[in-house]
């Protein structure tokens, strides 16, 4: 039985409709990651299935609780990373942690053990005493993991967890986030803009304008390109594409002195064609697709290309200022 179910979720704002008819599944002890632009409607969809607003309709339920009906059950399942973070900055990580552990009912025989563990498992141990507004973002992030799994969850939501974070930083908390279904036997529902990050993903739902517009496996997703891309620079252009052509039957193409061909396996086609082709070849890149291949795809458009627009958008506004003084 999968451990979320969103059937048929619908949520408007007036005339804006941020989650627009959307169904999928979560099975449970996987990473779920939900990839979108701004304004895709990843976090509205998240506080509906955190009971913190109401659909327009459709359905969701977790743990076998319904959404609506029976949110007391859901609080209990679930524990959440909101994007936005919510620590207390004027008390210490342990005093944080305590005060979610009371506020969620852990025995008190067995909170001290849960608050130390969980402090151990971000790394933040040695830290406990120090007051949060010491921490950096990502400390403050991994402390933020750390409470959300207090009460032992089944599902815990991370929204933009790495968000505003440098990419060492980052990295060190995908490093906890990638455990934690094995570790804590929870399954993780992410939102991210950042492709790398969809990567590690079991599914993904690539959300846009409020409706998903693809899912499935990383690879699965990519393979929707059609394979990986051979770019080749070698002696005899002209022979080489000929004999590529007879021999695999495969069309090469040639753009600035260098052929590329789609494969639908590069790296087992690579060593093939170098074989046949030997000595004429001169150099060789794959090139895999991404999921920005596939949004770009899907949508004409890449996920970034909104910020870019903004910046755009930006630079206008100040040449127009300075025109202006
Ligand atoms: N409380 C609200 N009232 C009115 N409109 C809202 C409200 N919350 C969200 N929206 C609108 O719903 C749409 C989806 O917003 P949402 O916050 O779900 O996007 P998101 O995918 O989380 O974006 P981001 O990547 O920026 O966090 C946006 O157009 C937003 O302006
Ligand atoms: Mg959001």
């Amino acid at each position: 039985m999968p451990i979320i179910k969103v059937e048929k979720l619908v949520k408007r704002f007036g005339n804006i409709t941020a989650v627009d008819d959307i169904s999928f599944e979560v099975e449970e002890g996987t990473i779920f990651g939900f990839l979108g632009p701004n304004g895709a409607g990843k976090t509205t969809t998240i506080n509906i299935l955190c009971t913190l607003l109401a659909p327009s309709s459709g359905r969701a339920s977790i743990a076998g609780h319904d959404c609506m009906e029976e949110a007391s059950g859901v609080r209990r399942a679930i524990g959440i990373v909101f994007q936005d973070t919510t620590l207390d900055k004027d008390l210490t990580a342990y005093e944080n942690l305590i005060f979610h552990a009371y506020l969620y009912d852990v025995p008190r025989s067995e909170m001290k053990k849960r608050v130390a563990d969980v402090l151990r498992f971000v790394d933040l141990y040695d830290r406990k005493d120090d007051l949060v507004k010491k921490f950096s973002g990502g400390m403050k992030r991994r402390l933020e993991v750390a409470r959300g799994l207090i009460h032992q969850p089944r599902v815990l939501f991370l929204d933009e967890p790495t968000l505003g974070l440098d990419p060492q930083s980052r990295s060190n908390l995908w490093e906890f986030i990638t455990k934690l279904p094995e570790m804590h036997n929870v399954t993780i529902f992410m939102t991210t803009h950042y492709m790398e990050e969809a990567e590690v993903c079991n599914t993904i739902a690539i959300i846009d304008n409020g409706k998903i517009i693809a899912m499935g496996t990383p690879d699965e997703l990519k393979k929707t390109i059609g394979g990986d891309v051979v770019y080749m620079t070698t002696t005899d252009n002209a022979t080489a594409k000929s004999e590529i052509k007879s021999l695999f039957n495969i069309d090469a193409s040639e753009k600035q002195n260098e052929l590329y061909m789609t494969c639908s396996r590069g790296d087992t086609c690579i060593p093939e064609i170098i074989r046949t082709l030997g000595d004429k070849v001169i150099s060789v890149r794959l090139q895999r697709p991404t999921l920005n291949d596939v949004f770009l795809k899907l949508t004409g458009k890449t996920i970034r290309q909104e910020d870019v627009s903004g910046e755009d958008t930006i630079r206008e506004s100040i040449r127009a200022y300075r025109r202006r003084h």
